[in-house]
C-alpha cells in the first residue's frame, strides 16, 4: 500500500536538550513548541512484497548515509508494529532546506510516521503516532497534533508523548523566520551536542528550569499573557545556548547575525514594537511576535546585511495524509 503524509515544522518556545535514554529518546525534561505552517515534508512510504531491500529518496538534495540508517530504522520499529517484514520505499521532501536550525528531522520523522504506520495498515492515534515518531527524533514527536504543543517528558515509552494545548488566540501570533546568510548546514548535530550538554556544570540547574517554564508558559497562553509568554520564551532560547556553550567543548551556534538580529529586536522593544526571539541548534532567529507588529519588524530586519530573509510563519496543522 502506498500512502503521503505532510507534517509541518515546529519551534520549541521551551527547549528540549538533553536525553535520559538515548535509544528511547525520552528527554530530560518536557518542552513546548509552535507548529510552525510555513515549513513542512511531505512524504511518501509503500511497502511492496516484491521489493527486496528498503529505498530511501531525497528529492532536490541527497540524504547522508547517517541519515538513510536512521530512516530505516524507522521503518523497522513501523514493521515490528505492524508484524510485517516488507520492504518499502520512501520519497521525501522538504520545502525548505535541511538543517541549520530549521527543524527538518522534526516534520520529517512525523510525516514518516503517519504515512509509514498508514502504508503499513496500521491506523494508531495521535498519542501512539507521537510516541512512535520521538523514536525517530524526539522534536518530531511535537509536530503529530498541531497548534501550540506539549511534550510531557513521561517515565517510560509509553508515557512521553506531546499533545496540543488548549490556547485561544488573541494576539495573532507570528513566528518570523530569519534566516542568516552564509549559514551552511550545521556542523554539530542536535544528538552530538546533547551528549556534550549532559557534561556543563549548569545541567541540573537548567534542568530544572525547564520544567518551571513548561509551567510558566501554559499558564500564560491560558491567560493570554503576552508579557510572561515572552519573557519565557527568550530565557528558554539563553537556557540552550547557555548550555552549548559550557559544554565540553563549548559549543556555539551562532553568527555575527544572530546577535545583530537580537540586538535590533531589543531596541524595537524599547518603543513597543514587541518581538521576542529563540533560536534552535543553528544561527537562524524565529522572532515571536503578534500580527499588529510584523510588517514593522520585518522591515527593519530585512535591512540588516546578514539577514538574507525573513518568512511569516503562522500556526500549523497536524500531520495528515495527503
Ligand atoms: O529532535 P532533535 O534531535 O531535532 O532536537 C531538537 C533540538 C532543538 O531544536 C534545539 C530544541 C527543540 O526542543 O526542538
Amino acid at each position: 500500500m502506498k500512502v503521503k503524509a505532510r507534517a509541518n515544522s515546529n519551534i520549541a518556545i521551551v527547549k528540549y536538550w538533553g536525553k535520559r535514554d538515548e535509544k528511547l529518546r525520552l528527554p530530560t525534561n518536557s518542552s513546548v513548541s509552535i507548529t510552525l505552517d510555513k515549513l513542512w515534508t511531505e512524504t511518501e512510504v509503500e511497502f511492496d512484497k516484491n521489493f527486496d531491500k528498503d529505498v530511501i529518496e531525497y528529492i532536490d538534495g541527497k540524504f547522508r548515509k547517517k541519515e538513510i540508517l536512521r530512516i530505516i530504522e524507522h521503518l523497522e520499529r513501523i514493521r515490528n508494529l505492524a508484524k510485517i517484514n516488507t520492504k518499502a520505499r520512501v520519497v521525501t521532501r522538504n520545502n525548505f532546506e535541511k538543517a541549520a536550525g530549521m527543524a527538518s528531522s522534526a516534520s520529517g520523522f512525523a510525516a514518516l510516521s503517519l504515512a509509514g504506520s498508514r502504508a503499513a495498515g496500521l491506523n494508531l492515534s495521535d498519542k501512539e503516532l507521537s510516541i512512535l515518531a520521538r523514536q525517530g527524533s524526539g522534536s518530531a514527536c511535537r509536530s503529530i497534533s498541531g497548534g501550540i504543543v506539549v511534550w510531557h517528558k513521561g517515565e517510560d515509552n509509553q508515557s512521553s508523548y506531546a499533545e496540543q494545548i488548549k490556547f485561544n488566540d488573541q494576539w495573532g501570533l507570528r513566528i518570523l523566520l530569519v534566516k542568516i546568510k552564509d549559514s551552511k548546514e550545521k556542523k554539530i548535530s542536535s544528538t552530538e551536542g546533547m551528549k556534550k550538554a549532559l557534561l556543563s556544570p549548569y545541567f541540573k540547574l537548567a534542568i530544572d528550569e525547564a520544567e518551571k517554564n513548561v509551567k510558566r508558559t501554559v499558564k500564560a497562553l491560558r491567560e493570554n499573557d503576552w508579557k510572561v509568554f515572552g519573557e519565557v520564551v527568550e530565557a528558554e532560547c539563553f537556557r540552550l545556548h547557555m548550555l552549548t556553550m559550557t559544554s565540553k567543548p563549548p559549543i556555539i551556534y551562532w553568527k555575527p547575525g544572530t546577535l545583530e538580529v537580537f540586538s535590533q529586536v531589543f531596541e524595537m522593544r524599547k518603543k513597543r514594537v514587541e518581538g521576542f526571539v529563540t533560536v534552535d541548534a543553528g544561527s537562524h532567529v524565529h522572532v515571536i511576535c503578534r500580527e499588529k507588529d510584523v510588517e514593522k519588524i520585518t522591515m527593519k530586519l530585512n535591512k540588516i546585511r546578514d539577514v538574507e530573509r525573513v518568512l511569516v510563519s503562522g500556526i500549523g496543522k497536524g500531520a495528515r495524509v495527503i
